[in-house]
């Protein structure tokens, strides 16, 4: 018996209550993780320790003196040490796999049937058993310990222990290899669309805040300098534009990873008459593997999903600066519902955008997950290593973290409020409308080298004499350069130039409309797609 601590002993009821009704796949996985961590404490002392599999209500599914089950005994000598057992150990993380696990187990019972390896007796019998077991797992009845290694061990004791010997017959013709790599591809594929929905969901919010805004004018600007006068509304749709790539690169990613790897079993398939083809249908896949090698260790789907995680980070993260920068007393753009601001413990006037700085800061931990794996695969190889054990906490981790900065997000967006005054009346400041006053020289005839020049002189001479472009006279206006007659003020109107990018993709507000009503079916696709 080792002094490893049972996942359930150890777990705290309060707390795992309150998860579950969030989230009852993750909060299994939480508790094993969180115990896992504690099996370095001091309180891990051996003789608190009982060694049993107990449920959630602390009681034993297992005598205490059954040894430890383990998938591969059979030519040890002895049991593993426990510095191995410590280091091997993955069901901490990988318990949120088991939904999936026990989807894949129901079909492979039924391959063994079809392959007359299971009578129709015990094709029963093993149905009822995962069922009971899937109910088990889902209410928290059924829980990992420490010494189970991993998802899989698990839930084979289970299984032992509603079927006895009639429970060691699923194993047959398949293995922990093309397991956990079908495994993963399912999580993957329901929580990409969990992603999309929530991705859909800010996408929505920003579009809402769009339609009051496509009137609304505000500085444009590149190098975060003033450069010229846009629409609000447009701006806030670049935003939208950005996530509807990445919801649809979340659906074009599925179209891959819609493959499965069972039957390809530890590396070189089976010579059991099993049906890869039957069980990819069944469980919602487009395609069996093509090879069997490539079947246990291609982990591209983990790593692509990966990248559009840490892109959609990106993509929030830089929403999230603006957002920041937006709150400030310098620009005063915006301003937080008390909901989605906090405040400072030292400096009662403060409000500060946390939401924004998480979500600009999460990205970080986004693109190391991504980073972390490209580094785990790239020496690796063929066909399955342990190595490949280290691809499901970057990849939990990042749809953990995508799950909750994203609806944090969106209800900042979704609350916010614009100051549009303080908009319009910051849009034509820093000369914003030079370009127009150029391009107006332009439709004029005069050549745009000599129009910038020109209007370059105007913009020195109002930094010179603190004036502004509208504010200079006639006679001033000849004498900076003869080019520039009394009508170029006619376009200096913030209005004017917004209404004079009416070219497709502009900033006139009747493109901005445009962009919206196009923009709707895209929203309404995506969410078909990811279900909500
Ligand atoms: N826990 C392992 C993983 O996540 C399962 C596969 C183990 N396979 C093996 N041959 N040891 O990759």
């Amino acid at each position: 018996m080792t002094s490893i601590r049972s996942v359930a002993t150890g777990s705290h009821p309060a707390a795992d209550e309150e998860q579950e009704r969030m989230d009852p796949e993750r909060a299994q996985g939480d508790a094993a993780r969180t115990d896992a961590a504690r099996t370095d404490t001091a309180d891990d002392t051996a003789g608190e320790d009982t060694g049993g599999h107990a449920d959630a209500g602390g009681q034993a599914d297992a005598p205490e003196s059954t040894p430890p089950l383990r998938l591969w005994g059979g030519r040890f000598a002895g049991g593993p040490a426990e510095a191995l057992a410590r280091l091997s150990v993955s069901v901490q993380f990988d318990w949120r796999l088991a939904p999936y696990d026990l989807l894949a187990s129901r079909s492979h019972a039924r391959v063994l049937h079809r392959a007359g390896l299971l009578d129709d007796a015990e094709l029963t019998a093993m149905l009822g058993a995962l069922d009971d077991l899937s109910d088990a797992v889902a209410h928290g009845r059924f829980r990992p310990t420490i010494e189970d290694e991993d998802v899989h061990t698990a839930l084979e004791r289970g299984l032992l222990e509603r079927l006895g010997a009639l429970g060691g017959k699923l194993r047959a013709g398949r293995s922990r290899n093309d397991q956990v790599a079908t495994d993963l591809r399912l999580y993957l594929r329901d929580h990409a669309r969990q992603v999309a929905a929530r991705v859909t969901e800010l996408s929505t919010a920003l579009v809402g805040l769009a339609e009051q805004h496509v009137e609304t004018p505000a500085p444009g600007m590149t190098h975060l300098q003033h450069a010229q006068p846009i629409s609000f509304g447009h701006q806030l749709l670049a935003h939208v534009h950005a996530f509807a790539r990445d919801t649809d690169r979340l659906r074009d990613w599925d179209r891959r990873a819609s493959v499965s790897a069972l039957g390809a079993g530890a590396l070189a398939g089976s010579s059991l008459p099993l049906d890869p083809a039957g069980v990819a249908a069944e469980l919602g896949f487009d395609r069996a593997f093509a090879n069997s090698l490539d079947a246990v260790s291609d982990r591209d789907f983990a790593a692509e999903f990966l990248f559009i995680a840490a892109l959609i980070g990106v993509h929030l993260s830089r929403l999230g600066e603006e957002i920041v920068l937006w709150t400030t007393r310098e620009f005063g753009w915006v301003e937080l519902d008390d909901a989605f601001a906090t405040g400072s413990s030292i400096m009662p006037q403060k409000k500060n955008p946390d939401v924004a700085e998480l979500a600009r800061g999460k990205s970080g931990r986004l693109i190391g997950a991504l980073t972390g794996l490209l580094t785990t695969l790239k020496g690796l190889p063929l066909a399955y290593d342990r190595d490949l054990q280290e691809d499901k906490e970057p990849v939990f981790d990042a749809v953990d973290t995508l799950l909750v900065v994203l609806p944090a997000v969106t209800g900042m967006v979704a609350t916010m409020r614009v100051r549009r005054e303080r908009l319009a009346a910051a849009a034509p400041d820093g000369f914003a409308l030079a370009t127009d006053v150029a391009e107006y020289l332009v439709r004029n005839g005069v050549a745009f080298r000599e129009a910038h020049e020109a209007v370059g002189q105007l913009v020195a001479w109002c930094v010179a004499h603190d004036a502004d472009m509208d504010e200079v006279s006639e006679d001033d206006l000849a004498v900076i350069n003869p080019l520039l007659t009394a009508d170029v003020r006619s376009v200096l109107s913030v209005r004017g130039a917004l209404e004079a990018r009416s070219a497709p993709g502009g900033t006139a507000p009747a493109r901005v409309r445009e962009q919206i009503e196009a923009l709707g079916p895209v929203l309404d696709r995506d969410r078909a797609w990811a279900g909500s």
